[in-house]
């Protein structure tokens, strides 16, 4: 499929970013965080967000504006809690005030409408007055069986003035649950691994994104990138 090697190498973070992480969501999430910063976008919605290790680590790490959107609500309070106790700290070591660079909306991807309204008033806070644009990249890390799907077709077919998305990163988990293929291409494929990560790169083709390329993370999970024409 794609050249593995495990435990991507990555430049190591402080500790206080990756506390109470488990291993494994670690040796994901942190070369994911470090992809995403690549994209040199300063704002970032996380949809399916869970307890925000990823967000945390863009937001006080990399100093990037995350919106993290997830429907279960104790999870984005764990993720307010953590950054909170990061922030505290940095705070303590640096004496910078908290940056409030860290938003959760408790919804459901599928209410887009409602929680764009909120995510873009959190990405347009303390930003130069005339700027027309913000762009933004949608992530999405260890998204469960066809919500990847669901979210390629929510992020195409928004058209959100003043909003660009234009860089895309997901890494799709629970493949198993996937019962059918989307793209023209491959609707009539075996459903398996190989096939899946050839139809989710092909759906996004189909679906207007550029760029589309396929990455190993680590531990058997992959990532694939694309942008917003
Ligand atoms: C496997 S977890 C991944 C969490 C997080 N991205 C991480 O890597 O730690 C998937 C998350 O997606 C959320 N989720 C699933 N379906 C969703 C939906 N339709 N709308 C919003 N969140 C959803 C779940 O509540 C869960 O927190």
């Amino acid at each position: 499929m794609c050249d593995r090697q495990d435990f991507v190498a990555v430049p190591p973070l402080s500790g206080s970013l990756t506390l109470g992480m488990p291993p494994a969501k670690t040796a994901v999430t942190v070369p994911f965080a470090h992809k995403t910063a690549s994209f040199g976008v300063s704002n970032v919605l996380d949809l399916g967000s869970g307890k925000g290790y990823l967000a945390r680590i863009l937001a006080n790490g990399f100093g990037l504006k995350v919106c993290c959107v997830d429907h279960n609500r104790d999870r984005l309070k764990s993720s307010l809690r953590v950054h909170k106790l990061i922030q505290q700290e940095q705070v303590s070591q640096t004496s910078l005030g908290p940056s409030g660079n860290l938003h959760t909306v408790a919804a459901s991807i599928e209410n887009w409408e409602e929680f764009m309204d909120e995510a873009a008033r959190f990405f347009r806070l303390n930003t130069r007055l005339g700027e027309k644009e913000l762009d933004v990249a949608v992530v999405g890390l260890q998204l469960c069986g066809d919500m990847v799907y669901r979210v390629i077709d929510l992020v195409s077919d928004c058209n959100r003035p003043g909003i660009r998305l234009c860089e895309f990163l997901v890494a799709p988990c629970c493949l198993h649950k996937i019962v059918s293929l989307r793209s023209k291409a491959h609707q009539a494929s075996e459903v398996c691994l190989e096939n899946i990560y050839k139809d989710i790169q092909e759906y996004l083709v189909e679906r207007g994104f550029g760029d589309v390329h396929l990455g190993y993370l680590n531990i058997g999970y992959y990532y694939i990138e694309a942008t917003r024409k």
